[in-house]
């Protein structure tokens, strides 16, 4: 074999590994040039007939372009099976990339921060409470006795153990005070439970709760700090009215409504046909509690009140099914971007 019939057969076989396009064709290239009848092992296995000047020279450079083809193999594999890969994926490499999107705050947490944003420009701080509790932080300490019917008002999870959910923010009173001297002004936002489920009512839902105790604060702060708020949360013009109520914790007690944000008054299906809104409960902390907690009510005076945080959210954007803010759908949770 002259040099230039060697160099021939080394140009043809990288000419033909270079346009091989299929893993198919890549094994028939092998078995073709490398396997055991193949033209290299074929050249290797003769070179015994040959003198031993030229079988060193042929054998070396038959050696050498099987390590080439071996290598070109290795690469030419890799490359076919990238593309197959793509090809599986179905991807289109002249697609732009995908698009990441950017988290929003939830509705929900908003609104808490907008709450406590208001009421932290009236000097109120931020307090927070366990959301497994005891019955009597729940209920015994701010004056639902067992016996008491207001227990009924408040459908409980029980839990083995004989702790509870709360079912509302109020505990957080009696914890707070237990922990702070007075003065003090604080609004703990939180989850509560209660055993209900519709278009209105979830089992886990947020409230917020407020807590004034002052030597002197009357239902004039109360009315004040919560019209302010009112005003604040809804807009400016924004009417509130107080309707006389009962909470065993406050005495006396009432319920705020707003001027209905829909039909500004006129009366429409959201305020069935009233023309206001209910957006939460309040009253003048309740001698009781104040007993339990450990403060002397012939020395301290304050008001307290809770509302419901989905709610307020639901009037704010017109959101009529409270089960959005819990399934976390994108769109939906875009829209407060
Ligand atoms: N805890 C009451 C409720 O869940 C709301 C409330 C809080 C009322 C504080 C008065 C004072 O309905």
């Amino acid at each position: 074999m002259t040099s230039s019939e060697l160099e021939n057969l080394r140009k043809g076989a990288l000419e033909e590994l270079s346009k091989i396009e299929s893993l198919s064709e890549l094994e028939g290239f092998k078995v073709k040039f490398l396997g055991k009848k193949g033209v290299i092992t074929q050249k290797l296995k003769s070179l015994k007939s040959l003198p031993l000047e030229e079988k060193r020279q042929v054998g070396s450079f038959l050696n050498r372009l099987k390590e080439e083809l071996l290598r070109g193999i290795q690469n030419k594999e890799k490359e076919l099976l990238f593309k197959e890969e793509d090809r599986d994926l179905g991807i289109d490499l002249t697609l732009p990339g995908r698009k990441r999107a950017i988290g929003a705050i939830h509705p929900l947490n908003v609104v808490i921060n907008e709450l406590c944003e208001i009421f932290g420009r009236l000097g109120f701080s931020i307090a927070t409470g366990p959301e497994v509790e005891t019955e009597y932080y729940n209920f015994t300490a701010l004056n639902i006795p067992d016996w008491h019917p207001a227990r009924d008002m408040q459908a409980t999870f029980y839990l083995k153990n004989g702790a509870i959910l709360r079912t509302h923010t109020s505990p957080i009173q009696i914890r707070t005070m237990l922990k702070k001297k007075p003065p003090l002004r604080i609004v703990a936002p939180g989850k509560v439970y209660r055993y209900d489920a519709d278009v209105r009512h979830s089992p886990m839902f947020h409230q917020i709760e407020g807590l004034m105790v002052d030597k002197r604060v009357s239902f004039a702060d109360l009315k004040g700090i919560l019209t302010y708020f009112a005003q604040e949360t809804f807009g400016e013009g924004t009417r509130v009215r107080f309707r006389p109520s009962y909470f065993p914790f406050t005495e006396p007690s009432v319920e705020m409504d707003i001027g209905c944000v829909i039909c500004g008054g006129k009366g429409c299906r959201v305020c069935s046909h009233t023309g206001w809104l209910e957006i939460l409960g309040a009253g003048m902390v309740h001698p009781e509690v104040f007993k339990a907690a450990g403060y002397d009510p012939s020395e301290w005076q304050g008001f307290a009140f809770g509302m419901g945080i989905e709610r307020i959210a639901m009037i704010k954007y017109g959101i009529d099914d409270i089960r959005l803010f819990f399934e976390n759908h994108r769109n939906f949770l875009q829209s407060f971007k």
